[in-house]
């Protein structure tokens, strides 16, 4: 599945203010009200609010405000998932999490070790897909909601691991072709 986030602009606004999530969805502010405050949270302090049109190949299916402030004075709105939600007719399709997977990314490639986010504890699908990408509860309850945190620097450190283990796995094969004995003896001091 491509998902892509696309920065608002003049083409994609007007699609992403129809969309809305179902009436026993109260965990989100209308996009409207999301763009304003994007708009006045950039005015003071630039690039600080990042929303975006979540978009499925042509269509646009939801909408996603990304907070990058390394000057927030509360460690928790630095980083973070703002504002998401799928529209209420694209719900359930596995957009919700594909677009997680691109807001990670994006996280990552600005160099952001640690994201957070906050949500209703009565948000089950919501929760069902943070805890799935990864996110777990902080403990802290602000605003009635409660606070999950998502450590990146640990899964950088994963697939770093996981490189160099297929790295090995791979000098491993060729010295099974070359040198099988120097593989063996390795295999063995690792039973040991
Ligand atoms: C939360 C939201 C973004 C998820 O997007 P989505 O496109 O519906 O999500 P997906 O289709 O990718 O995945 C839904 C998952 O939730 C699960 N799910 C659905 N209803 C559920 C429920 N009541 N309780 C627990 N899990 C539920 C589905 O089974 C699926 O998980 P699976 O793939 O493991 O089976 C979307 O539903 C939404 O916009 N909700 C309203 C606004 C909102 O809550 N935003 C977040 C505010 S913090």
């Amino acid at each position: 599945m491509i998902i892509k986030l696309e920065p608002i602009n003049d083409n994609n606004r007007d699609a992403v203010l129809a969309l809305s999530v179902r009436e026993d969805q109260p965990f989100v502010a209308t996009n409207d009200y999301s763009l304003r405050e994007a708009a006045e949270a950039n005015a003071k302090a630039p690039g600080t609010a990042r929303p975006f049109a979540i978009c499925a190949g042509e269509k646009i299916v939801g909408f996603c405000m990304l907070a990058l402030d390394p000057e927030d004075k509360n460690p928790i709105d630095r980083y973070c998932l703002w504002r998401f939600m799928i529209d209420k007719t694209e719900q359930g399709k596995g957009y919700g999490q594909a677009a997680l997977q691109e807001i990670i990314r994006y996280f990552k490639e600005n160099g952001v070790d640690t994201v957070y986010l906050s949500t209703a504890p009565a948000n089950a699908r919501g929760l069902h897909v943070y805890h799935k990408a990864g996110f777990r509860e902080t403990g802290v309850i602000e605003d009635d909601e409660a606070v999950l945190r998502l450590w990146l620097e640990k899964k950088k450190k994963k697939r770093t691991e996981q490189i160099s283990l297929a790295r090995r796995q791979r000098e491993g094969a060729s010295a099974n072709q070359g040198e099988k004995r120097l593989r063996c003896e390795h295999c063995d001091r690792k039973r040991r």
